[in-house]
């Protein structure tokens, strides 16, 4: 399928409510981010039939290491059982999964399972998924510029960006209701086109997918250009 000039080629999302969804039907914050889950799954595979070719969801913030310890084991159990449970999926449909993030910080059951099902999809061409897990935008560009200082190489910053082999998101949607970035992609958000809905994320669908693509393209981009 080919498409037009302005549809977005990386979409980016921070998943963002689970919590108050839960809180608004009197449950656990957890039964939040289990559906939250769920739902990232169902998006990944909207996104593909869609024909985004690069989808980035933040699913866990080196921030969000500061939540109740119980919290954090369910969220990264959470990544885990989808993982696993989807791998063969995610290779069925081409879409090849990658992570940013600090992984050094994951438990070690995570970081091998990130790195069983990057391989496994390492061949596929159709959408490249990337999860930003215990990720920061900040603490990339601090460890960009401290391995740039070593590397003695005068030119090419921009390649010790740990989100470099993306191109930079075309379209950024944060669902919750808060219009923040909270630490995400600050390096490759300089002209991302922002959509902020108020619905929680684990009532998100494809459809609204769909529709902030529709948005997005209404937008007129002018990269400080005048055109
Ligand atoms: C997003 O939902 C998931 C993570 C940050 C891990 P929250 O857990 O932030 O839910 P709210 O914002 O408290 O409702
Ligand atoms: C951003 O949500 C991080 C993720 C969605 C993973 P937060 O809930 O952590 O952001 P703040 O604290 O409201 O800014
Ligand atoms: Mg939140």
């Amino acid at each position: 399928m080919n498409h037009a000039d302005n549809f977005p080629n990386h979409v980016a999302i921070i998943m963002d409510g689970n919590g108050r969804w839960a809180k608004k039907r009197n449950r656990q914050r957890t039964d939040g981010h289990a559906k939250g889950a769920a739902v990232a799954i169902d998006i990944v595979l909207c996104a593909k039939k869609v024909n985004i070719k690069y989808l980035t969801l933040f699913a866990f913030s080196a921030e969000n290491w500061n939540r109740p310890k119980r919290e954090i084991a369910l969220i990264l159990s959470l990544v885990e059982n989808h993982l696993k449970n989807k791998a063969t999926e995610l290779k069925e449909n081409g879409i090849r999964f990658k992570t940013i993030g600090n992984l050094g910080d994951l438990p070690k059951s995570t970081v091998d399972l990130i790195d069983t099902v990057s391989d496994m999809t390492s061949g596929c061409t159709n959408m490249v998924f990337t999860l930003a897990i215990s990720y920061g935008g900040r603490q990339e560009i601090r460890a960009a510029a401290e391995k740039y200082k070593n590397s003695g190489n005068p030119i090419g910053f921009d390649s010790y960006i740990q989100s470099a082999f993306l191109p930079d998101p075309d379209l950024l949607i944060r669902t919750g209701g808060e219009k923040r970035i909270s630490n995400f992609m600050l390096y490759g958000l300089a002209y991302t086109e922002l959509y902020f809905l108020d619905k929680y994320w684990p009532d998100f669908s494809c459809e609204d997918l769909k529709a902030a693509i529709k948005e997005y393209k209404l937008r007129k981009r002018r990269f400080g250009d005048l055109i």
